[in-house]
């Protein structure tokens, strides 16, 4: 039987005061577009991999609605997560909040939320980090381990064990 996605059930795993998800459409790509490439410009200016229109075809491609859920503190949408997911690994291929909903422990019950969805699955759950992103220490906090990458970006996993 076909197991159920883990984006599209994440509404009911992760509680979080005040925040609600909600699946995407394909109106919420420039929400998304623009807070993607608000985060990653600086962080991509410094490591010298800065080449908009190239960044912005790669993202066109990645957006995947079925991978997509927004976030909301309504009336207002504040975020996204896009996962893909394989018999193996669930892969956090983009998390995004605005700048007025950061660092309020949101990030660290969605991940954590994934955490449990994928340890009961008997999966990993894996991300790629740009390096400098200070978004690395809170993947080290929650036992996410390094597991090569490239130098543009550290891929990091996290298994469950210890
Ligand atoms: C990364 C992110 C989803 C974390 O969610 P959050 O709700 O802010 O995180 P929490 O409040 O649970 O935890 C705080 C930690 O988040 C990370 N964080 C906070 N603000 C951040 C920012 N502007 N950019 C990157 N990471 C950030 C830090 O690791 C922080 O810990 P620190 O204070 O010790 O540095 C959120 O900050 C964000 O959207 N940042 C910008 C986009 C981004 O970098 N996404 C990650 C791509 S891999």
């Amino acid at each position: 039987m076909a197991r159920k996605s883990i984006v599209s059930g994440i509404g009911e795993t992760c509680a979080i005061d005040g925040v609600s998800f909600r699946p995407s459409r394909a109106g919420d790509f420039d929400f998304a577009l623009e807070l993607y490439l608000e985060s990653t410009k600086p962080l991509l200016i410094a490591l010298d991999r800065w080449d908009e229109s190239k960044i912005v075809s790669r993202f066109t491609e990645s957006f995947r609605l079925d991978q997509i859920q927004m976030l909301a503190a309504p009336p207002r949408d504040i975020g996204w997560l896009q996962l893909s997911e394989s018999d193996e690994e669930v892969h956090i291929d983009q998390i995004h909040l605005i700048t007025g909903h950061r660092n309020r422990g949101i990030g660290t019950k969605i991940v954590r939320a994934l955490q449990e969805c994928t340890a009961a699955s008997m999966r990993r759950l894996a991300l790629n980090v740009i390096r400098g992103n200070r978004a690395q220490a809170l993947y080290e906090r929650l036992g996410f381990r390094h597991d090569g990458g490239d130098e543009e970006r550290l891929r990091m996993v996290w298994t469950g064990e210890a």
